[in-house]
């Protein structure tokens, strides 16, 4: 696979605000119960609507836009959609494009012995390694390094080179959400300085600017990208993900008094620590922000609270310490892991918002 830049590892080519990243991605502390029971399965059921958006195909070509060390693959690998495609003989060619070559170093020692599977270090708004790939996956966020300029000159280009397909592609955006509840003094603002303060690594997270989105600002930008590509787009479809768990509710660094909830959340899976529900009560003052968004927060938080509530009641019933860290406490957790799931609209109001479009069948009807 061609490197964009045959000059190898350099300082001047990594993304600010990736020291420690090696020490984060490879720490198996990074796996905690919320990315476990929570992140990784919606991220999955995104990918795999992606995944499902496509015809059967004997080879599925797919390029990993900020990929880091791969992390995206395993998951596309782990959807339902992909091991019915796998058993049915599909293969997979996999590229991963990075702009951090200190990351791309784990991610190939990783897939040393993968042939279908290569990395090339470059930046997406330099252009693409590969021109013929058939879902564009992105996962952690990687196109929220980018100005709103910057993502829709980027999306423009994969919308041609997707136009020039025989058949549907679907493009994975994965970006940071504008109203999550980590960063509300940051809401009035689209792009600001953003540390990575909660990587498991001893060094000092530095700040990088990163551009946070509503659905509708992202949805709003891929139809833009379309039309200046001049792709016709079947669908556009959006998801929020972690919604009250996102890593930056352990820091608390951009909300004042916000409850801890990922730790908590943690906490409640663990048999053998019993936490106190009262923490878990959502109450935050929310600055201004379009209605839609106000409104979904007074029903989640509504809905949240009561499930809090209901397990504070069945805590006090049964009066037994193991079986309520045992049960009660991994059922709650269960529970607001599962409210998420059916609540989230792809608003913009969890830590990621992820976008899939999906290019027109060129075959199809007009
Ligand atoms: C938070 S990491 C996510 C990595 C991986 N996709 C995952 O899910 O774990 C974001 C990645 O985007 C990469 N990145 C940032 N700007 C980029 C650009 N302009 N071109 C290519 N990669 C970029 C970073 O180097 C970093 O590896």
């Amino acid at each position: 696979m061609p490197d964009q830049d045959p000059g190898g590892p350099s300082p001047a080519h990594t993304p600010a605000g990736y020291d420690g990243a090696v020490d984060h991605y490879t720490s198996p502390a990074r796996r905690d119960a919320v990315k476990r029971l929570w992140e990784e399965p919606a991220s999955r059921r995104v990918l795999d609507h992606a995944l499902g958006q496509l015809p059967e195909l004997p080879s599925v070509r797919v390029l990993d836009v900020g990929c880091g060390t791969a992390d995206g693959l395993a998951l596309l690998r782990s959807t339902p959609a992909w091991r019915r495609r796998h058993a049915a003989g599909a293969e997979l060619r996999y590229v991963g494009l990075d702009l951090d070559e200190r990351l791309l170093q784990v991610a190939r020692e990783r897939h040393a012995n993968d042939g279908a599977v290569s990395f090339a270090h470059g930046d997406v708004r330099a252009g693409l390694p590969v021109e013929d790939s058939d879902l564009y996956l992105s996962s952690g966020v990687p196109y929220s390094h980018l100005t709103p300029q910057e993502l829709e000159l980027a999306l423009t280009g994969i919308l041609r080179a997707a136009r020039s397909r025989p058949h549907p592609v679907a493009v994975v955006v994965d970006v940071l959400g504008r109203y999550s509840i980590e960063w509300t003094t940051r809401w009035s603002q689209r792009r600001w300085d953003y540390r990575m303060s909660f990587f498991r690594s001893d060094r000092d997270a530095p700040s990088t600017a990163m551009t946070c989105y509503s659905g509708e600002e992202l949805r709003a930008t891929v139809r833009r990208a379309a039309e200046r590509a001049d792709c016709l787009l079947s669908r556009v479809d959006s998801a929020d993900r972690s919604v009250f768990v996102g890593r930056h509710t352990s820091t608390g660094e951009y909300t004042q008094g916000l409850a801890p909830y990922r730790e908590l959340v943690n906490a409640l899976t663990d048999p053998s620590v019993r936490v106190d529900l009262d923490r878990l009560h959502f109450g935050l003052e929310l600055p201004d922000a379009p209605e839609e968004i106000h409104e979904f927060f007074a029903a989640f938080g509504a809905a949240w609270n009561g499930l809090v509530e209901q397990a504070t009641r069945a805590e006090s019933a049964a009066d037994d310490p193991d079986v309520i860290a045992g049960e009660l406490q991994p059922q709650l957790a269960d529970r607001l892991c599962r409210l998420e799931a059916d609540h989230q609209r792809g608003l913009g109001v969890g830590h990621s918002l992820t976008a899939v479009a999906v290019t027109r069948d060129p075959a199809g009807p007009a």
